[in-house]
């Protein structure tokens, strides 16, 4: 029997349609990610509300004969900004026991039948290391390792607190040329601009061999992000260093939490601009950040963050701080021709 895929329009998806997808990301979080708890049926509606409007979303979802389980989940988004055109990302999830059966192949026809609909030519799709049947999948498929990185994480416990203190007394000789701020939730209206032009400072972390280009953000743009995450439920904090004489941002370093996964903090970008770094602003940065934490939020247990393999300075910060890695993640890429190829010899 073909198997039923239906696209998801979940503007008109009723409260059993969330459901059955509420029961199915749990099932696949419960593989990929045991140690968080079930998503509510609430987070997994929010997931479809405020998305920002430059990003293109689809979903696709193979329910099961008697239409009560959802079995399959395919998602292909892509950004209609100014950078990365040629690009289109893909989700595929697939219940443990339908695997093998066909059923990941038929949910990528749609996903790239979007990206030739939409002009893109490339796909990008991630695996985690503890679960190898994506990995197996996306070689199958033809798919190539664009970048690795690690998911570390730092138990707070075993946080070093005579390091972060003399972490923390190198702000005194900074305070001389830096001037050193907190944003707190929403950015300040006024910062916009300048928040905008600090985010490019990730344009310079290793990609290694992804087919990426550099991501410019306008203001419209991160306050659609920030409504967007924000709907989620999460809380956001960002340390960031000032250089005075020229007015620029020097550096950043963000965390995220929320109230439903209360034990995890997340750590979001941090970087220092090429012509500030050397002078201990990241390491000042992360251990400002980490004694906000542990005042804003003691019930946390662990941060986590993903750093790449190649990038060996924030590694190097990282593992002084007391972060262990704990699981690694494959980004991958295949070109829309070698996808199709694939499509078309198995079918
Ligand atoms: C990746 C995933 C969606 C594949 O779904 P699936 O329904 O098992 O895939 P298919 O049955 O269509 O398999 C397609 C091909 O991949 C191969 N393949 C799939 N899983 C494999 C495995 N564990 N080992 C070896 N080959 C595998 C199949 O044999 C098939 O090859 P063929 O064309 O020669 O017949 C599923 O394993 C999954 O949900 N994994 C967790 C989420 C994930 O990592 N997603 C990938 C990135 S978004």
């Amino acid at each position: 029997m073909r198997p039923l895929i239906e696209l998801f329009d979940w503007t008109r998806a009723s409260e059993s349609d969330f459901a059955a997808l509420n029961a199915f990301s749990n099932r696949m979080r419960a593989e990929a990610t045991p140690e968080y708890p079930p998503l509510t049926l609430q987070e997994t509606q929010a997931q479809f509300q405020n998305i920002p409007d430059f990003v293109e979303i689809r979903m696709w979802l193979i329910w099961n004969e008697t239409h009560d389980q959802i079995v399959g989940l395919c998602s292909c988004n892509i950004l209609n900004a100014d950078h990365n055109q040629h690009l289109a990302q893909l989700g595929l999830e697939i219940l443990p026991e339908a695997r093998r059966q066909g059923l990941g192949s038929a949910l990528l026809t749609k996903a790239v039948a979007m990206t030739e609909e939409t002009g893109r030519r490339l796909l990008i799709a991630q695996t985690q290391s503890n679960v190898p049947a994506g990995e197996e999948f996306m070689q199958r498929i033809g798919a190539e390792v664009g970048l690795k990185m690690g998911s570390n994480q730092l138990e707070i416990d075993t946080l070093d607190r005579a390091l972060l203190i003399r972490w923390l007394a190198k702000g005194d000789t900074l305070s001389e040329t830096f001037e050193f701020g907190l944003w707190e939730g929403a950015y300040p209206e006024e910062d916009l601009e300048t928040i905008a032009t600090m985010h490019e400072v990730m344009n310079t972390t290793p990609l290694d061999d992804l087919e990426i280009e550099d991501m410019r953000w306008t203001p419209e743009q991160l306050r659609q992000m920030e409504a967007y995450f924000m709907q989620q439920g999460m809380e956001r904090w960002t340390q960031y260093a000032r250089h005075k004489a020229s007015g620029k941002i020097a550096g950043y370093t963000e965390m995220f939490w929320k109230s439903t996964k209360p034990e995890y903090l997340n750590q979001g970008d941090t970087g220092v601009f090429p012509e500030f770094r050397g002078h201990g602003i990241g390491r000042y940065l992360k251990a400002k950040m980490m004694e906000l934490m542990l005042e804003r939020k003691p019930q946390a247990k662990f941060v986590r963050t993903g750093n790449a393999y190649s990038n060996a300075p924030m590694l190097k910060i990282n593992e002084e701080m007391g972060f262990k890695p704990f699981r690694s993640t494959i980004t991958w890429q295949i070109p829309l021709d070698k996808a199709k190829a694939y499509l078309s010899e198995r079918h």
